[in-house]
């Protein structure tokens, strides 16, 4: 019989009472209280198109998205040329990368599609009209929605904004409230013959205080899991 922490070693998911003999280390008492410049704690990197006044689109990697069945809540600088597309064409594509792709988002960090760049970018971020030929990524049309996908991405999700309001000290970023209305997936990610996303073979680029992580091994599943495997349900 293996352990919990020999499965872990091996790649092997365990159950919750299996995992929990994994000695955990002692904290209470033991954390010191810093003031971090960010909080970037681990969240995927999405890429969102959207559509430029003249027709064009904008690419833009983001961080602040989470996800409740269908609705996308998404975090954007209120001076970003995505917040001001959404504001008035309310469509998107949203591209998930994979880990291997980090290099590609990266290329886009420093570029807004603003012009003329806002006063609080300008000493870090410069104009980009081409975020697609500037990242090397190439568009796949979408079915439901104006703006392209990715086609290198493996996860898209086309989406509509339900409402954009102000958030944070000064109304400095906009929460924008979407509803998916059409999900696209690569093969490779996808559980044969289901609808569902495969959870092992898909992996999304996390932004973890600034740097780009993908997921480690599976540790084990959830009780709702529809994707578990026989063997990983005893
Ligand atoms: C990995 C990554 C994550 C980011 N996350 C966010 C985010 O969640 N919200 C946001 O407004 N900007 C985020 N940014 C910064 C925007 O990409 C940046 O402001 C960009 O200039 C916006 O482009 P735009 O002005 O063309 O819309 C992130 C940048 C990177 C590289």
């Amino acid at each position: 019989m293996t352990t919990a922490a020999e499965r872990t070693a091996s790649h092997q998911p365990i159950s919750p009472s299996s995992g929990s003999h994994v000695p955990i280390p002692p904290s209470s008492g033991s954390h010191v209280p810093i003031s971090p410049s960010i909080l970037y704690f681990g969240t995927p990197v999405a890429l969102l198109t959207t559509e430029n006044p003249d027709g064009t689109d904008n690419l833009a990697p983001i961080s602040s998205a989470w996800a409740l069945g269908h609705t996308l809540v998404l975090g954007i600088g209120a001076e970003s040329r995505t917040a001001a597309n959404l504001a008035d064409r309310p469509e998107l594509a949203v591209s998930l990368p994979s880990p291997q792709q980090w290099a590609a988002v990266e290329r886009l960090a420093p570029l807004t599609g603003a012009h003329p760049v806002p006063a609080s970018k300008r000493a870090v971020y410069r104009h980009e009209p081409d975020k697609f030929g500037a990242a090397g990524l190439s568009r796949l049309p979408s079915q439901a929605v104006r703006p392209a996908r990715v086609a290198e991405c493996p996860l898209h999700l086309e989406a509509r904004v339900r409402s954009l309001r102000p958030g944070g000290p000064d109304d400095h970023f906009r929460i924008v409230e979407c509803e998916v209305v059409r999900v696209h997936a690569a093969p490779s990610i996808v559980l044969p013959g289901t609808e569902h996303i495969d959870p092992s073979r898909w992996s999304p680029l996390l932004y973890n205080f600034r740097h780009y992580f993908g997921l480690g091994p599976e540790l084990g599943h959830g009780f709702r899991s529809e994707t578990a495997t026989g063997s990983q349900r005893e």
